[in-house]
């Protein structure tokens, strides 16, 4: 078994669900769900069965065809107004990546675009075509972000990574992942990946530990405490991290702590990189400091995963999903167009991004 196989996110074969596999199972357990209501979607979303910023965009732009393609009527103000309400629940369910909206606002451009000239089942197909294509596109975009980084890696290099940025956090490769799944297409079988487990949700231990071992590569997890003595011991040469929203200036929220690995790698004098889409870059806001930072249940930290409660009763605790890296501790921000280089607003200009579709 190979996760690269695993189908992450896509429509049922009668298009009328939405399949996701479901990531809270994983490694354990492999199982598929057909979702085709608003409830179990936003449920989806939020409670992290479909996650990772891409693979999120392409479950809400399929989620939203198939609640379309379940409107009775034909009053079109009735069926935009419809579709208006579902894309603001969608969006609700988790603020800090860029895609969930990127794609939802994607899938309004065409129905906006072909109101005039479509009849509503029309409508509807041309959604499902759009939903397809942001899915393919996703596929396309991960390899060429993966070849980008592969032209970064040496022969026997150690890689750190946060989170989950592979094939399970897009429709298929990864962002982060991806110049790893390329070097062995290449036939290099002498990287070592070391993952940090990723408290508290262990995207690391459980999603990329298990793809990156599945697919062959020598793999090492770490508590993400461990990174320090780590690198200090020379075994890694470059960080590979995702993002779920990057600003005009490189800032970037990703998954909480890795700002931390940021700085250690500054410290150390090893090479740092994000990499993503140029969906996940969102030139609308000029710094980090304009991200919305999701806050999580207290559960997640005191209870989820142990055998018994692990915190006293009653203690305050703070659980922010995701963190923002200063654009200064950013080595290079690598994304399907290419390898952006700071200054990053600049390098951003000249690969013709723009706030356009936000
Ligand atoms: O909370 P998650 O698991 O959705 O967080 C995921 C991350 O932080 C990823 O690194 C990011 O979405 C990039 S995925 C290519």
């Amino acid at each position: 078994m190979n996760a690269l196989g695993l189908e992450t996110v896509n429509i049922s074969e009668d298009r009328t669900k939405l399949v996701i596999l479901d990531q809270t199972l994983l490694p354990n357990e492999i199982k598929y769900l057909e979702l085709d209501d608003r409830e179990s979607i936003y449920e989806a979303i939020k409670k992290l069965r479909v996650r990772g910023a891409p693979a999120i965009g392409v479950a809400a732009a399929y989620g939203i065809y198939v609640l379309m393609r379940k409107f009775s009527g034909d009053d079109k103000s009735a069926f935009v107004e419809y579709f208006r309400r579902e894309k603001d629940y969608l969006i609700s369910s988790r603020p800090t990546a860029v895609n969930l909206s990127w794609a939802l606002r994607r899938m309004e451009r065409v129905l906006e675009d072909n109101l005039s000239v479509m009849n509503l089942p029309g409508l509807v197909e041309r959604l499902g075509i759009e939903a397809d294509a942001i899915r393919n596109e996703d596929i396309a975009l991960s390899r060429s972000i993966g070849e980008h980084g592969f032209s970064l890696l040496h022969h026997g290099d150690g890689i750190l990574t946060h989170c989950n940025a592979g094939t399970l956090a897009t429709a298929k490769y990864g962002t982060a992942l991806a110049p790893v799944y390329i070097a062995l297409e290449h036939g290099w079988n002498d990287l070592h990946i070391f993952c940090d487990e990723t408290r508290p949700l262990l995207q690391g231990a459980r999603l990329s530990a298990f793809e990156m071992q599945t697919a062959g590569v020598d793999t090492t997890l770490i508590c993400d405490n461990m990174a320090s003595i780590t690198m200090k011991r020379g075994k890694i040469n470059i960080v590979f991290v995702g993002a779920d929203r990057v600003a005009a200036n490189g800032d970037f929220a990703n998954k909480i702590g890795t700002s931390g690995v940021a700085i250690l790698a500054k410290y150390y004098d090893i090479p740092f990189y994000c990499l993503a889409p140029s969906s996940t870059i969102d030139m609308s806001i000029r710094s980090g400091d304009e991200i919305p930072i999701e806050e999580r249940a207290a559960e997640e930290v005191t209870e989820m995963w142990y055998s018994r409660r692990m915190a006293p009763e009653g203690v305050k605790v703070s659980n922010p999903a995701f963190d923002v890296t200063d654009h200064s501790l950013v080595t290079g921000i690598i994304t399907e167009k290419g390898i952006a280089y700071p200054p990053f607003d600049k390098a951003f200009e000249r690969m013709g991004l723009s706030s356009d579709i936000l």
